[in-house]
């Protein structure tokens, strides 16, 4: 657009130099003509039908802004030079069908804001050398099979803004020189991929502004040469398939203002070379631990504006080479260390424009504000009241221990609770513990499963922390241990239950069926939880206090008649032993040499 409006500038400065009339053989009226450089400038004059007299050498011809209607093969049949033709904002709405064929060298043709509501087919053929074509803010509704088939030069193509409802399978054949499209702001609820298929050489893909609800499999299978895929304002997308983008090898990826609610974690898998990803401006309000993880080259990421509440432990793991982090303008009240695979590669972090609280939690932002960029736009605390509005950077280092800290949890109310309960019965264990910031609590059942929350079942965490057990089973019986936890540390607490069988009725036995090994928990990897708590002294003593391991109460029994026992004969006062011969077993196989008894030594507690 800068260039013809020089070349119009040109052409009137010459125009007024030049005295009228004297300009040789043939400018049409009303037009400015620039003879040495065969431009012909005819801008906004208000024509209705195609100038007289254009000079059949005139490599440039504009048009843009009159009244015209329709384009006619007479028109310029005779302008065989014409290498660029802008018929922007006229009213054309008929095309003939081998309007333009005469124009062999055409390179730019422009037809942009006019009625069209069809391009016949044929109207560009023999275009070979057309490099753009701007068909944008038409009426277009359909673009039909071959209408490009000649333009084997074309680079860009604009059909944006159009009406459009249907793109024809073959409307693109041809078209293996193209590197850019873009289409937008058009009623389109679907993108056939055999249609992209022809765009071999398709280097950038903007898709804007359509109406269309998923992206189904494989849309994109042939766009090997593909490296930057937009997909924008999509109000109605829910769904990507996740093979979306089998085939692809991006390596920038947008998929902003659309209805998705997760991580298309899937769909990503496959594109490992890619570098940056935007999600902004989804409702994704958590990102889940590793689910960007194939992503390993990807050194930018903007979730920006998305209700992002939660980046769970992991969240950008996966990402060893992330160096520009982008949640601005998110709910976050905090962003842990443990997210990141690694911080040492991140350069900018923007969490600017969240409800952030400085705690204990951002201490590692605070440690790296000297290195780490904020692009301008520092965090600000929300929480505490103390320093609401304090910008991260603006605390000194002698005060950071006043202000960056957190309170171990504490379970409060500490009374043991033993339930005994009936097969089938509710039971519920109180756990309620204060810390700043607010624990998050959870439970070990007596095998060694961790419920939760999000728990789904028979047992299962109210959001305050208690535990409930709905149709207790004889095998629910055993300790179980609340656990507190926050970034200040975690405190334990123990409840036993006791359940006991009595005879079912059949209603009560459909129900057990039902809700049979339940104990699930679909989120958590959960198989050796238990293992990090080690079974300490409290741990036992407070079992057997309760009395619910009753093995183990018979075992300490026997020990103590041992030790009043062995205290009576005079013997060591704390060890006692206990000598155990293994039964001889004939013939060599026999181990040891000594062949007779064993001897463990025991130490009293
Ligand atoms: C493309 O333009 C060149 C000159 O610029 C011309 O020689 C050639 O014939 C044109 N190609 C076609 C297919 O017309
Ligand atoms: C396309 O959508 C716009 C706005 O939603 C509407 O005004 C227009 O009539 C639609 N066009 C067609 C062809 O459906
Ligand atoms: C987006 O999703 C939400 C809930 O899934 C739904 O209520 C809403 O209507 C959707 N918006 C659009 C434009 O489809
Ligand atoms: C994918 O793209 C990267 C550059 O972004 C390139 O190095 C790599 O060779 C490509 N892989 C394939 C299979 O084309
Ligand atoms: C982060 O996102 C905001 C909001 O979209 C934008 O203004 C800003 O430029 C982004 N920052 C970077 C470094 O990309
Ligand atoms: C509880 O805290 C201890 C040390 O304070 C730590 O070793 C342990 O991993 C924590 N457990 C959980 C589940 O956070
Ligand atoms: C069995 O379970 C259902 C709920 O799933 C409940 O409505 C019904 O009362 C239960 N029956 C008995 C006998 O507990
Ligand atoms: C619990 O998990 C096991 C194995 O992981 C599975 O076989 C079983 O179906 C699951 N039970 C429920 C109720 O989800
Ligand atoms: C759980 O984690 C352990 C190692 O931490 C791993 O070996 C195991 O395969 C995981 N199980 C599942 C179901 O993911």
């Amino acid at each position: 657009r800068c260039h013809t409006q020089c070349l119009d500038l040109l052409g009137l400065c010459l125009l007024l130099v030049t005295a009228p009339g004297s300009q040789g053989q043939s400018c049409p009226s009303h037009c400015d003509c620039v003879p040495q450089r065969k431009v012909v400038i005819c801008q906004n004059k208000h024509l209705s039908s195609f100038p007289n007299g254009v000079s059949a050498d005139t490599r440039l011809l504009d048009l843009r802004g009159n009244s015209l209607r329709w384009v006619e093969h007479d028109n310029l049949a005779a302008l065989v030079y014409l290498e660029e033709l802008d018929l922007s904002e006229n009213l054309i709405s008929v095309l003939e069908p081998n309007a333009f064929s005469s124009l062999l060298n055409l390179r730019v043709l422009r037809l942009r804001a006019n009625q069209l509501k069809l391009v016949p087919m044929g109207a560009f053929s023999h275009l070979a050398n057309l490099t753009t074509l701007d068909l944008s803010g038409n009426k277009l509704v359909i673009l039909l099979d071959f209408t490009f088939q000649d333009l084997h030069n074309l680079r860009h193509l604009e059909v944006g803004d159009n009406d459009l409802v249907y793109i024809s399978n073959k409307a693109f054949l041809g078209l293996v020189g193209l590197r850019e499209l873009t289409i937008e702001r058009c009623n389109l609820t679907s993108i056939s991929g055999q249609a992209l298929s022809y765009l071999r050489g398709l280097v950038t893909l903007r898709l804007c502004y359509l109406s269309i609800a998923s992206l189904e499999e494989q849309n994109f299978r042939k766009l090997g040469g593909l490296r930057g895929l937009e997909i924008d304002h999509w109000p109605f997308l829910e769904y990507i398939s996740p093979h979306s983008f089998q085939g692809l090898n991006l390596s920038w990826l947008t998929i902003t203002n659309t209805n998705i609610t997760m991580i298309p974690t899937s769909a990503l898998r496959n594109l490992i070379h890619l570098a940056r990803l935007d999600l902004s401006y989804n409702p994704i309000s958590v990102l889940e631990s590793w689910s960007l993880h194939d992503l390993i080259r990807l050194k930018e990421l903007h979730l920006v504006g998305t209700r992002l509440v939660s980046v769970q432990p992991y969240g950008l793991g996966g990402l060893q080479q992330i160096r520009l982090l982008n949640l601005s303008n998110n709910g976050l009240v905090t962003l842990e260390e443990s997210a990141f695979h690694s911080v040492s590669t991140l350069e900018l972090l923007r969490v600017d424009g969240n409800p952030l609280s400085c705690d204990c939690r951002l201490l590692w932002i605070l440690q790296r504000r000297k290195t780490l960029g904020f692009g301008g736009r520092p965090p600000v605390c929300t929480t505490p009241m103390e320093v609401r509005g304090r910008a991260l950077s603006a605390f000194a280092d002698a005060t950071l221990l006043d202000h960056f800290t957190c309170q171990r949890p504490k379970i409060r109310n500490r009374k043991l609770q033993q339930l005994s309960a009936r097969e089938g019965q509710a039971v519920s264990f109180l756990c309620h513990a204060e810390g700043e910031p607010t624990p998050v609590i959870f439970w070990i059942s007596p095998q060694r499963r961790r419920i939760t929350t999000k728990s789904v079942g028979r047992v299962t965490v109210l959001p305050e922390g208690t535990l409930e057990i709905r149709y207790a089973q004889v095998t629910d019986s055993g300790t179980y241990i609340c656990i507190a936890s926050n970034a200040g540390g975690n405190d334990t607490y123990f409840a036993t239950l006791t359940v006991s069988g009595l005879p079912l009725d059949a209603a009560l036995a459909a129900n057990r069926t039902y809700y049979m090994g339940d104990l699930n928990d679909t989120n958590q990897n959960d198989t050796h939880v238990f293992l990090k708590f080690t079974l300490d002294l409290k741990t036992i003593l407070v079992s057997t206090a309760m009395g619910c391991i009753t093995f183990l109460g018979v075992v300490l029994f026997c020990f103590l008649l041992l030790f009043v026992w062995s205290r009576g004969r005079g013997q060591h006062k704390n060890n006692f032993s206990v000598e155990y011969s293994f039964r001889k077993v004939d013939g060599p196989a026999t181990s040891g040499g000594q062949g007779g008894a064993r001897k463990f030594n025991m130490k009293m507690i």
